[in-house]
């Protein structure tokens, strides 16, 4: 079956776009086949990746139930393909999600998803309404992201507890997890709210904390995923297969009948 994951957060800025993108690059070097899509109306994922920008997407085909899939781009890696915002007028935008809700456009991609991919990701705008909405509302699990700072870690308990609402409302998504951003062990404040995010949430937390890295603006200015900003990926790129490793763990997904230990290379 395929797996459908959203990463949110009511706070903006705190790095869903940048997380779901490099999860994405992760899950489909991983051999996933891979599908993001953007619900921002924003276009984020667009803006975010070089070739996306004039692309059709979502938006152009919302009203088209039987093309829910329309719009779909292949990439390089064969197991990733992405499908973007494309544009939305400015003056449609508080109206989007609506007519998104009208004509279930999200639950439509998760159920045309299931023969051709492996994995759903989904990228959702900042707030816990609109698009987000619909998202927790179609995906199976859901990972929070948290910037390590105090006013993101405050606003987590509001998307805990709508998902804890639309469950008792007989939904079936779930929190798989809380990655915190921006980390630094330099940063005072920055490691205080590590400390707390870990402290409050203990198991919730994913043990792979994204650490704050000039690198990523470089490659958002390359428009590319960490792993693609030069033949020699930086370091930091890593730190997505260790979190996407991490989400297929907790999906129970694992490789044959590995148990977490070493994986054979000749059989
Ligand atoms: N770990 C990091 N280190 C340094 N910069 C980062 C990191 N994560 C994200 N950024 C930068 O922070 C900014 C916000 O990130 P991003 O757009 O992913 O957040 P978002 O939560 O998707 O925002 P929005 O709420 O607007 O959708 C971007 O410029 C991104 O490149
Ligand atoms: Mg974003």
């Amino acid at each position: 079956m395929t797996l459908s994951i959203a990463f949110a957060s009511l706070k903006g800025g705190v790095g869903k776009t940048t997380t779901a993108l490099n999860c994405a690059y992760a899950f489909a070097r991983r051999g996933s086949r891979t599908l993001l899509v953007d619900t921002d109306p924003q276009g984020a994922i667009g803006l975010s990746l070089d070739g996306l920008g004039d692309r059709a997407g979502l938006s152009a085909n919302l009203g088209n139930s039987e093309a829910a899939l329309a719009g779909v781009v292949k990439t390089r890696l064969p197991e990733l393909q992405i499908l973007p915002m494309g544009a939305v007028d400015a003056l449609d935008v508080d109206s989007f999600a609506v007519q998104a809700r009208e004509h279930d456009a999200l639950r439509r991609i998760v159920d045309r998803s299931q023969q051709e991919y492996d994995v759903v990701l989904f990228d959702t705008p900042a707030g816990l309404g609109g698009m987000t909405r619909l998202a927790l509302e179609a995906v199976e699990s859901v990972v929070a992201v948290a910037q390590c700072e105090p006013l993101a870690l405050r606003s987590l308990p509001r998307l805990i507890e709508l998902l804890a609402q639309l469950r008792d409302a007989g939904g079936d998504c779930s929190l798989l997890g809380v990655v915190g951003n921006m980390s630094s062990f330099r940063d005072p404040v920055v490691l205080a709210s590590l400390e707390e995010l870990w402290g409050l949430y203990r198991d919730l937390v994913f043990e792979t904390a994204i650490p704050r890295d000039s690198t990523f603006l470089q490659a958002s200015r390359a428009g590319v995923p960490l792993g693609l900003l030069s033949r020699r990926p930086p370091g930091v790129a890593a730190v997505f297969d260790s979190l996407v490793a991490e989400i297929e763990a907790r999906l129970g997904i694992v490789e044959g009948d590995n148990d977490g230990g070493p994986i054979r290379l000749v059989d």
